[in-house]
Order: C-alpha cells, then sequence, then structure tokens
C-alpha cells in the first residue's frame, strides 16, 4: 500500500479498504458453507459497512444482504440489489420501514416481537401483499463477549423468548393471516466470538423447534464470528467456521431426525474488519510527566470503538515499521474529550510532525459508526482492487456538514 500516495490524492484521515482481501474472504466463507442436504446462505450484515461500492461488490458475488433500517434497505434499492436477497432485521421497525418494505417486495422479514407482527399483520391486510418472515428468537445461549455486543441473555432487547406466551400468540397470529408466511427462525448470540460451541448451542435449540412444525423451515444462525484486531486475537478460519456449523446441522438433524430447508449465516465485521485500515497524519507530540502523547488528525469521530468496547487496535508509524519501538505512546484524537483515545500504550519508534500512522482492522464499524462530533468531517473512504486505488465516499466538505441547518 502506497500511503503517501493515498494521503496526496485522498487526505487524511483515510478509510482504505483491500477488496482482494474481503473477496478472498467471502469466498472462503462460500466455498465452505455448503451441504447437500439443505440449501445454505452467506448473508452479509451490512451494519458493519454498508456504502454503495460495498453492496455492488457483494453483488458480484452473489450474497444476500442484512439491513436493519430504513437508511442501510435504501442504499442497497439505490445500487439495485435484488430485493428477494434481502433480510430486514432490527428490534423496533417502524410503520414506515415496514410498509416501504412490504411495498419493496424484501425477501425476509425477520420479525423480533409480537407488536411487531401485529403491526406487519395490518400494512399486510391493507395492502393485500405476501410477506416471507423469521422469527428472532432468543434461545438464551450467551456468548462470551463485551457486555454491549451479546445478544442473547434472558433480558436481551431483541427476539421472543421461546415457550413464552409472547411467541404462542405470534404462531397464532401468523396461523390466522393469509399474508404472513413463517419461513424459519432467526438467532444472533452476540459478535465478536471466537468459540463455536455457543453456536452449536444454538444449532440444538433451533432443531428442537423447527422439528414441531410440519414443512422444512430455515434457520439463520446471525454472525458474530470474531476477527483479528490485535496479536492476542485467534479467529477460528473462516472455512473451518463454514464447515463445522454445515456439519453440526447436518448431525443435529440426523439425531433429532429433523429436516431443514435452509441454514443462513450473517457474517459482517469478518468480511470487513481485517480488509480496512485507517491512515492518519500525526500533528502534535506531547510529553507528560506519565505519557507520551501522538496527536492524530481524526480519532473518535471516526473509530469509537475504543471509546465504546474498550477495543484494542494496533498501528504503525509508516515508513518506520521496521524502526526500533523505544516508546511507549497513547494515540489520541482531535476531540474536545479525554477518552478520545484511538490506542494506549503501544510500542513504537520515534515520531515526527506530519508523519503518518495507520491503524489496522478498522474496517468494521469504523466508518458505519462515524460521526461529526466537533464537527469533525467524515473522512473519505478508498477501496483498493488488484493494485488500483478508487474514491468510493468522498470526504465530506464544510458545506455539507451544515446543509441542511436551517
Ligand atoms: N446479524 C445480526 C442480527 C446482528 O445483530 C449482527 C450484529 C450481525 C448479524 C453481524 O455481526 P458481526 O458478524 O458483525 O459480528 N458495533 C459493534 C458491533 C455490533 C453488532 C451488532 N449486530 C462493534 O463495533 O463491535
Amino acid at each position: 500500500m502506497n500511503y503517501q500516495n493515498l494521503k496526496e490524492k485522498y487526505g487524511t484521515p483515510l478509510y482504505i479498504y483491500d477488496v482482494d482481501l474481503m473477496k478472498d474472504i467471502i469466498c472462503k466463507y462460500q466455498n465452505n458453507f455448503k451441504s447437500n442436504q439443505f440449501e445454505t446462505e452467506l448473508i452479509y450484515a451490512s451494519k458493519a459497512l454498508n456504502i454503495k461500492a460495498m453492496l455492488r461488490l457483494l453483488m458480484r458475488y452473489n450474497l444476500s444482504l442484512d439491513v436493519v433500517s430504513l437508511g442501510e434497505l435504501y442504499t442497497a434499492k439505490m445500487v439495485g440489489f435484488p430485493m428477494e436477497k434481502i433480510y430486514f432485521h432490527g428490534n423496533n421497525k417502524s410503520l414506515e420501514e415496514l410498509t416501504y418494505a412490504v411495498k419493496e417486495a424484501v425477501g425476509t422479514i425477520v420479525v423480533d416481537n409480537l407488536m411487531e407482527l401485529e403491526l406487519l399483520h395490518q400494512i399486510t391486510q391493507e395492502l393485500k401483499k405476501n410477506v416471507h418472515i423469521y422469527i428472532r428468537l432468543n434461545v438464551g445461549v450467551e456468548a462470551h463477549t463485551h457486555k454491549y455486543i451479546v445478544t442473547a441473555h434472558v433480558d436481551s432487547k431483541f427476539g421472543v423468548l421461546y415457550q413464552g406466551k409472547e411467541y404462542a400468540e405470534m404462531l397464532d397470529l401468523i396461523k390466522q393471516s393469509s399474508y404472513i408466511h413463517l419461513q424459519g427462525f432467526h438467532s444472533h448470540i452476540g459478535s465478536q466470538i471466537f468459540d463455536l460451541a455457543p453456536y452449536d448451542a444454538t444449532i440444538k435449540k433451533l432443531v428442537e423447534i423447527i422439528k414441531t412444525f410440519d414443512q422444512p423451515l430455515d434457520i439463520n444462525l446471525g454472525g458474530g464470528f470474531g476477527t483479528t484486531y490485535t496479536d492476542a486475537d485467534h479467529p477460528i478460519p473462516y472455512e473451518e467456521v463454514s464447515k463445522h456449523l454445515v456439519q453440526t446441522m447436518e448431525n443435529e438433524l440426523m439425531k433429532q431426525n429433523a429436516h431443514l430447508h435452509k441454514i443462513c449465516i450473517e457474517p459482517g465485521r469478518s468480511i470487513v474488519a481485517e480488509a480496512g485500515q485507517t491512515l492518519y497524519t500525526i500533528g502534535g507530540i506531547k510529553q507528560t510527566p506519565n505519557k507520551l502523547y501522538y496527536f492524530i488528525d481524526g480519532g473518535m469521530t471516526d473509530n469509537i470503538r475504543p471509546a465504546l468496547y474498550q477495543a484494542l487496535y494496533h498501528a504503525e508509524i509508516v515508513g518506520k515499521e521496521n524502526q526500533f519501538k523505544n516508546k511507549i505512546v497513547t494515540i489520541a484524537g482531535k476531540c474536545c474529550e479525554s477518552g478520545d483515545i484511538i490506542i494506549e500504550n503501544i510500542l513504537l519508534p520515534e515520531a515526527q510532525r506530519n508523519d503518518l500512522l495507520v491503524t489496522y482492522s478498522t474496517g468494521a464499524y469504523g466508518y458505519s459508526m462515524s460521526s461529526n462530533y466537533n464537527k469533525a468531517l467524515t473522512p473519505a473512504v478508498v477501496f483498493v482492487e488488484d493494485g488500483k486505488d478508487e474514491l468510493v465516499v468522498k470526504r465530506q466538505s464544510l458545506a455539507e456538514l451544515i446543509e441542511r441547518e436551517i
């Protein structure tokens, strides 16, 4: 990667994506998530990075798409993403969102709770339109990850508890409706998970559930497969994850004498995280009695994850990767906020003003959770494929920053 050249062309901070790596990861999933007993489907969870260029890349590889808002759905529509390949999630979809999805014939609506099903019932009656749904179940499997990204504990805001009153009422309503067709169940147990045992437990529970139905249904296991942020992370290779889940499902179906129509997974982070890097320019350098700071020209506005989840990242100073690392450094951003720290205590060589600093594995939930706090401008995004760089999101301008203000 010629960082100096990218800085000259596009400025900093800059999100840079290695498209070849994303393609490679997609193929690792796709080529191994296969069964001759049931259908398989790879869905990309677009919340990790939902921009037109990314959605176009997915279309080239025939992936399906998970969206969670009108905004994500609209972006998909604008690139001509096939609506039948879209899964619409969310714990509080609005009347406007559901109506839009029904009118656009979104492939599957993942219904989160009874109130949402009632709303959907009303909409489909009025529009006289069919919808296929999954019910999002909370099967009570807890995965060990950060408390903000765990989703399946009993008090979670997501999904319905199996065997509860709400679940039974949902099944009754589906039976009454001539427009709502139950296609299967969904369960997403959390994110940045390194252990497949919670998925195995989820498969077992979901198979117990689908076998109570007459026709073979679908099971969507969500995403959550871990990625590498620093040397301390050792994710299971995605080929293995894919094979393991299919194999576990095949075994479980045999054990329980059950039938499945389709299994889906919904990785987001693992497809884009490692492919993304953020390029910054170092400005000030400050030595306090106990700390040495390198100040960068971005920070929590382009990567909120360290502040929000105490997420760890690795960084290098461009051109000094092989120099002796004799400084313990805190990399801090520009915001008027003491917590605006991207990396605490990293070993780096001595830096000078205008050196470039690159942080790795920032491709997931960086751009998508970016903000204009302190009226920082959202950085540009560049895709690099076969050695060629292409601007896919322009840097926000000052005029754009205030264009909606009256
Ligand atoms: N499916 C559903 C229903 C989800 O809620 C999520 C993530 C995924 C799939 C994709 O999970 P992944 O493969 O990306 O782990 N902002 C947080 C992550 C929140 C994840 C929310 N749901 C972060 O930056 O770590």
